[in-house]
């Protein structure tokens, strides 16, 4: 490491704050435990515990997000819309390192950029919701907000706010971050051979030749990088992986805050990349408060509700300093609303000096409630959201930001490696009546495996035009 990657603007460390600072604001999303012992026995507990991730691989993140700001690489960061406890096994998490893995070398090969990947894992526990209580049969219960916070049975006992599981979710997501370095240590090297890429799908697509072609040729250039290096790429290149997770419960949060020997301020060792959630981006309020001190690269999603005033106001709180890596914007206006909102939000960030890495979330305002006429979930209401509304959003979102003079650096999506129907389209043309084949998001509908790897191709195809 350089002298001056040492030596980055630290005025953040030397201002007076610290990581309680939050509970002198109005702090929105919390839920209410009603024992306050038993809380403060877990937060004891967490703060005791050793932390998920270390300072330096933080500042390595911080260094690629301000390389992703000058065009040299992307940000792919996908993952669970919240992730279960009881999904913390073997099978989910290797799935969900091969699709983003597989995702990130279609997006390298396309983009002609390295890629950042970032997983909605190890920590994505809990959930903002819009109602605090949900009531069926005229029985009011407070809402599920998230493993780490209550279950998601209807029942009372299910979903009381029980602080035990602040810990639960700490311990679930140091064995899911243990396997995912594990595996990168290990054989996984070996997915970047075309014959463990399930293309499948692509038979159903029109461009289906196109997709082996793009897999083939994926797999050439690395036998080619590796005969060069007379290594195997897994080894060569560091496969970096970071977790990422919604900063929301703040309890959490501050017990995994910590200072380092050896380096000034203080780090949210809970994850290498905390965002703040759209209904959490109050500049005043207890999640800005809490992520203005630490460290670690943020994120902030905006999108619609959300006013030019506002998203000054939360970059000039983020970012004082206008350090480059230090802010990624994360937008999800929805296909119909990324026209009438981005420009002008582009153009505000410009005029503060900021800049931030820009990146789309195109899940978030593509959400739609349909009752199936047929199929499993037959006049059910089920959430859903369209392959072809996520990719025109996408599409809209590249086109945007370069008419405006800015770059769109990374893409953000609710993913799974498995094989669920929680949306519809893509290459076999799911329907509405397919939906709940399997369906097992209790919040967010989430690309499966093909879809996924489907919407890498879509987007690198794009790239590829527009860099050539
Ligand atoms: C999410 O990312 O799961 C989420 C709740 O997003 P947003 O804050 O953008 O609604
Ligand atoms: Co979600």
């Amino acid at each position: 490491m350089s002298t001056s990657d040492q030596n980055h603007p630290d005025s953040r460390a030397e201002r007076d704050w610290s990581p309680s600072d939050w509970r002198a604001r109005p702090t929105s999303q919390q839920p209410v435990y009603e024992e306050p012992e038993a809380l403060a026995k877990a937060v004891a507990s967490l703060r005791s515990l050793p932390p998920l991730v270390t300072s330096w691989e933080i500042d390595r993140l911080r260094r690629q997000v301000a390389e992703a700001v000058e065009g040299r690489r992307f940000l792919l960061q996908g993952g669970d819309c919240a992730e279960r406890f009881d999904e913390c096994g073997s099978e989910p998490i290797a799935a969900r390192l091969k699709i983003l893995l597989q995702m990130s070398l279609v997006l390298a090969h396309g983009g002609r950029r390295r890629v950042i990947r970032v997983g909605r894992f190890a920590g994505q526990y809990a959930k903002p919701r819009s109602a605090s209580a949900e009531i069926r049969d005229g029985v009011e219960l407070p809402t599920y907000r998230g493993d780490n916070v209550n279950a998601p049975a209807f029942n009372a006992a299910d979903r009381a706010a029980d602080p035990d599981r602040l810990v639960e979710g700490h311990a679930r997501s140091a064995l899911t971050l243990n396997f995912i370095r594990a595996l990168i240590d290990g054989g996984f090297a070996d997915l970047h051979h075309p014959e463990y890429w399930d293309l499948d799908f692509a038979s159903h697509s029109p461009r289906g030749g196109e997709y082996q072609a793009m897999v083939e040729s994926i797999g050439e250039a690395l036998r080619f990088m590796e005969s060069l290096a007379g290594k195997q790429v897994g080894e060569m290149s560091q496969v970096d992986f970071f977790s990422s997770h919604e900063a929301l419960l703040l309890e959490y949060e501050e017990a995994l805050t910590r200072q380092v020997p050896h380096r000034p301020g203080w780090w949210n060792l809970a994850t290498h990349f905390p965002w703040i959630g759209l209904r959490t981006a109050d500049p005043d309020g207890g999640h800005v408060t809490y992520c203005s001190g630490i460290q670690n690269p943020i994120g902030v999603k905006v999108g619609p509700g959300m006013s030019v005033e506002q998203l000054v106001a939360l970059v000039d709180r983020l970012d004082p300093d206008r350090e480059v890596g230090r802010l990624t914007l994360i937008h999800r206006f929805g296909r119909a609303g990324i026209d009438a909102g981005l420009p002008a939000m582009i153009d505000a960030v410009a005029r503060t000096g900021s800049r931030p890495l820009w990146v789309c979330d195109p899940m978030h305002g593509n959400t739609r409630t349909v009752v199936p006429e047929s199929g499993p979930l037959a006049g059910e209401t089920v959430k859903t959201r369209s392959f072809e509304d996520i990719l025109d959003e996408l599409e809209q979102a590249f086109e945007i930001h370069a008419a405006c003079g800015s770059a769109l650096g990374g893409v953000h999506f609710e993913l799974t490696g498995e094989n669920v129907v929680e949306c519809t389209g893509g290459a076999r043309g799911l329907v509405d009546a397919d939906l709940g084949r399997e369906y097992r998001s209790q919040v967010d509908p989430r690309l499966n495996y093909e879809q996924s790897l489907e919407m890498a191709m879509r987007i690198a195809r794009r790239m590829r035009a527009t860099s050539e």
